[in-house]
């Protein structure tokens, strides 16, 4: 099959294109990076096509997304902030309008959407499942995520789509860039005396590694056969910020470094207290992860060193 990854220079995008690769399929990415800036792609540079697009720019995206069997959507503005929400939405939620427009009116059958546990805001039942309600995003992320959802919704019913999507935990592994491990590995290098925790680190979220996530997009591809279809994707299991911060400590040989707190409780404004995702409908359908949070967490700090 021949899948379009847009965003495939990015952490997971990269993951999925080398998987796909591997099982035989063809592989095309657009993203808005030049080739040569794609670290992640530089070992399979050469079995990819690729090109660097301006998702907002409708009439150039509709002549480029033409004759794909699968369309991986992972490119999405990670880390919107309140300065500058119009950019956030062309970024977000234009850029999947745009995509989906492009989509339809080349006859292109099939999606593939990773949303995440920011659509859920601050939820008041845990583990959280898909059913949960009323979905009250507290970023303009998770609001972009959400949206995005409802518009695949829409397009799934009116113009015959087959549409994925997954709401995704933390996703940890190789070649992170940014993140709470990465972030504690940087600080952690460059000063000895302590560590800076953003928060007061006993929040709480729910961890996936990176092969676990591909392997859970791929089974529910292969099996599904709704025409919509939506799944928390991660372990299902939970660790505080505070542990990880022992276990990044303990694999770097300064466990005696000690934590020092930001003033506020959240680790930055948008960020939630807690995340625990129901996993039993993925679970139903067949797939289990292998790691829990605390593997997942300990394998990417190894990674990463
Ligand atoms: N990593 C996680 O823990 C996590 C959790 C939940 C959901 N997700 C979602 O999974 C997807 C992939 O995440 P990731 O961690 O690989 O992110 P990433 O930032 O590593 O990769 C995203 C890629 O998209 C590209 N991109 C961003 N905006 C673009 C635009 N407007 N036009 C074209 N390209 C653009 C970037 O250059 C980057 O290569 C995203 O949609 C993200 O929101 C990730």
């Amino acid at each position: 099959m021949h899948f379009l990854i847009t965003g495939g220079s990015g952490f997971i995008g990269s993951a999925f294109a080398k998987r796909l690769l591997s099982l035989g399929h063809h592989v095309t990415i657009f993203d808005d990076k030049p080739l040569e800036q794609s670290f992640r792609l530089e070992p399979i540079k050469n079995q990819i096509s690729y090109k660097q697009i301006d998702f907002t720019k409708l009439s150039a995206l509709k002549s480029e997304v033409v004759g794909f069997d699968v369309v991986a959507h992972f490119y999405f503005r990670a880390n919107t902030s309140v300065k500058d929400p119009n950019d956030d939405f062309e970024k977000s939620m234009l850029s999947t309008f745009n995509l989906l427009e492009s989509i339809r009116a080349n006859k292109i059958k099939k999606i593939v959407f990773l949303s995440g546990a920011a659509v859920y805001g601050n939820p008041s039942v845990f583990p959280t499942s898909e059913t949960y309600g009323p979905l009250t995003p507290v970023s303009l992320y998770g609001a972009f995520k959400i949206s995005s959802e409802a518009l695949l919704s829409a397009y799934s019913a009116l113009f015959d789509i087959d549409v994925l999507v997954f709401r995704l935990g933390n996703v940890v592994g190789p070649h992170m860039t940014r993140g709470i491990i990465f972030d504690l590995i940087k600080k952690l290098k460059n000063n000895f005396d302590f560590v800076e925790i953003l928060g007061n680190g006993e929040q709480i979220k729910d961890f996936i590694y990176l092969d676990d996530c591909i392997d859970g997009i791929l089974h529910v591809l292969n099996n599904s056969k709704e025409k919509f279809s939506l799944f928390n994707l991660s372990s299902g299991t939970t660790i505080s910020v505070n542990d990880i911060a022992k276990i990044v400590k303990q694999e770097m040989n300064l466990a005696h470094i000690t934590n020092r707190y930001s003033n506020s409780e959240l680790g930055w404004v948008g960020d939630v207290q807690k995340v625990h995702f129901d996993i039993s409908k993925i679970r139903q359908f067949g797939w289990s992860p292998k790691f829990d949070s605390k593997q997942a967490i300990v394998s990417a700090t190894k990674d990463l060193l």
